[in-house]
């Protein structure tokens, strides 16, 4: 122990999320029944979960060419409807586990775009997730974190939607579409802001700045290329000294030292054993 012992607290909700359960459940389901299945792109961004799924013999392909099968599963980020369309004409069966919460946000967008209508997402275009809303949109939109990109822009057109990647942190996405709201003001337009952030990612924000704010010391267990974990870390750093993990072993135990109270909280992808490790470290490095 490095110094007096502190007390340890985990932020309520951890776990995998809806999502990523029903998206490992069914992918489980199918490579057990068919002896391994390929997923298009990792199924979550999270490297244990995935290795877990390798020895099940599930194959992760980043390119429709190298489908050796005959099915594809599209992860819970989702994909936009030409590629969908190119699963078909490839005569591939198709195992959907988007997530409802993006379908919600993926619907969004095709109706935005068949009202004629110019959609910006508050995301990161580098996601697959955001990619795929950007394709249900007709690919006429943008997508940014970058408010000042979007105060840049000279001539937004009339018809405006606004929408957010699942995983953003819901204040942020405000403020955003404040500024989109203010920018299009100028001339008769049509603003359409929909709140399409997932119910288990803002729960789990709120819980986390909670207990944040009362430790002087959180770490946050998931997958350094998971959106929402590094959005718990952002969340967190303001409140507390602040460590992403993706195992026990990566603690350092003198980041214990002189701490109180010590904070644990998780991405959506990540697993329950994952999170039990960590605070049995945890609980062994205070004694
Ligand atoms: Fe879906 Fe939200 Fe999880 S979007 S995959 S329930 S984090």
């Amino acid at each position: 122990m490095l110094g007096m012992p502190y007390e340890l607290e985990k932020a309520s909700g951890l776990g995998f999320c809806f999502g990523v359960k029903r998206a490992i459940g069914t992918v489980e389901r199918v490579a057990q029944e068919r002896g391994g299945v390929e997923t298009l792109g990792a199924l979550v961004h999270n490297p244990q979960v995935m290795e877990r799924m390798a020895a099940l013999n599930v194959r992760v392909v980043s390119r429709l060419e190298d489908v050796k099968g005959k099915t594809i599963v599209i992860s819970s980020h989702g994909v936009g409807p030409a590629i969908i369309e190119r699963m078909g004409v490839m005569g591939l069966e198709i195992v959907d586990t988007t997530c409802p919460f993006v379908k919600r946000a993926q619907v969004a967008a095709r109706r935005l775009s068949e009202s004629g209508f110019y959609t910006i997402i508050y995301g990161d275009v580098n996601h697959p997730e955001v990619r795929g809303i950007l394709g249900w949109a007709g690919d006429n939109g943008l997508a940014t974190l970058d408010i000042e990109k979007l105060k840049a822009i000279v001539d937004l057109p009339r018809h405006l939607g606004v929408l957010s990647q699942t995983t953003q942190i819901p204040a942020h996405f405000i403020e955003f579409a404040k500024t989109a709201v203010e920018k299009a003001m100028v001339k008769d337009a049509e603003v359409r802001v929909v709140d399409t952030i997932c119910h288990d990612i803002r729960d789990r924000q709120a819980s986390t700045l909670e207990l944040a704010a009362r430790s002087d010391l959180m770490l946050v267990i998931g997958g350094r290329q998971s959106a929402n974990t590094r959005h718990l870390v952002g969340l967190c750093q303001p409140q507390a000294e602040t460590f992403l993990v993706e195992t026990a072993a990566d603690i350092v135990p003198i980041w214990l030292a002189g701490k109180k109270h010590v904070g644990i909280t998780a991405g959506a992808s990540t697993s329950d054993d994952a999170i039990a490790d960590v605070w049995q470290r945890l609980n062994q490095l205070n004694t």
